[in-house]
């Protein structure tokens, strides 16, 4: 199945809430991947209400990597997010950004494996500009996504920074048809000026929403029906379209059309 990276640049939160709202809203067996080299977000927020093992994640599946066991240990590390289903899933982040180093041999089998696995995987990279970014793994990505938001010229013009970086360190992004897109959380400058400024298509809009993504963070109660998980699944759509228009490959199977509620 597919393998989706999201990153974000400086100025615009909302890459690891947009990230987990699709994960639980899309109807396809989904695995959220925390990629981001300053730290996962998960286990302090959306599941810090759960008694859950700390040992379980990215960090022990580099070494298994390193092993040549990472295929076959890749179940065991991750976390069902809507038990005992297992069609929504999770591999947490390293909970300290020092050990970020420890994941630079991996990140292209990690790449590899998450492409090749039977998950629709979203890879929440974090920014781009921290050291340590997974540049293999964004590499291997069948489509890169930079989440943002288009309130002002403040936000906007880091993007403008990062997009460059984008598609002069990955090959497949260059060019106005490259596997490169933004999704935009909340609203601003218009999609059109966004995209004619950037270069860069716009494949999803992402609401703003205070209380639900408060909730996707672990604190309070969200809504289902809210406008942040609305826009989760209609990004679903367009995003497919995206990486099927890009690779020509099947689309994803359809599995079920209800998100599981926020507050898990
Ligand atoms: N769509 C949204 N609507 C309202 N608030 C949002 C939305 N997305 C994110 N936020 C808020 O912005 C803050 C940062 O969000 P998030 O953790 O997703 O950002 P991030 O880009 O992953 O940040 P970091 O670089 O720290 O990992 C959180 O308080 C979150 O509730
Ligand atoms: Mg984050």
């Amino acid at each position: 199945m597919p393998l989706i990276a999201m990153v974000s640049a400086k100025g615009s939160p909302g890459v690891s809430t947009a990230a987990l709202a699709c994960t639980l809203a899309w109807p396809a067996p989904t695995l959220l991947a925390e990629c981001d080299p300053a730290g996962g977000d998960l286990l302090a927020g959306y599941l810090a209400k759960y008694d859950l093992p700390a040992d379980r994640g990215i960090l022990p599946l580099a070494g298994s990597v390193l092993r040549g066991s990472a295929e076959h240990d890749l179940t065991g590390q991750l976390i069902d997010l809507d038990p005992p289903k297992q069609k929504r899933l999770a591999l947490q982040g390293i909970a300290d950004p020092t050990q970020a180093a420890s994941l630079q041999p991996s990140w292209a089998r990690l790449g590899e494996l998450f492409a090749h696995s039977p998950y629709l995987v979203i890879a929440d990279c974090g920014r781009l500009s921290t050291h340590y970014a997974p540049w293999p793994l964004l590499h291997r990505a069948d489509l890169v996504l930079l989440v943002m938001r288009p309130t002002s010229l403040r936000t906007v013009s880091p993007a403008v920074a990062a997009i460059s970086t984008l598609r002069r360190e990955l090959p497949g992004a260059e060019g106005p048809s490259g596997n490169l897109g933004l999704v935009l959380v909340g609203g601003g400058i218009s999609a059109r000026e966004i995209t004619r400024n950037l270069n860069t298509p716009v494949v999803a809009n992402i609401a703003w929403d205070p209380k639900t993504a408060a909730a996707l963070c672990g604190d309070g109660r969200g809504r289902r029906n809210g406008p942040l998980m609305k826009s989760a699944m209609g990004a679903f759509g367009t995003i497919d379209t995206a990486i099927r228009t890009l690779r020509n490959i099947t689309p994803i199977a359809q599995w079920d059309t209800q998100p599981i509620p926020v507050t898990r």
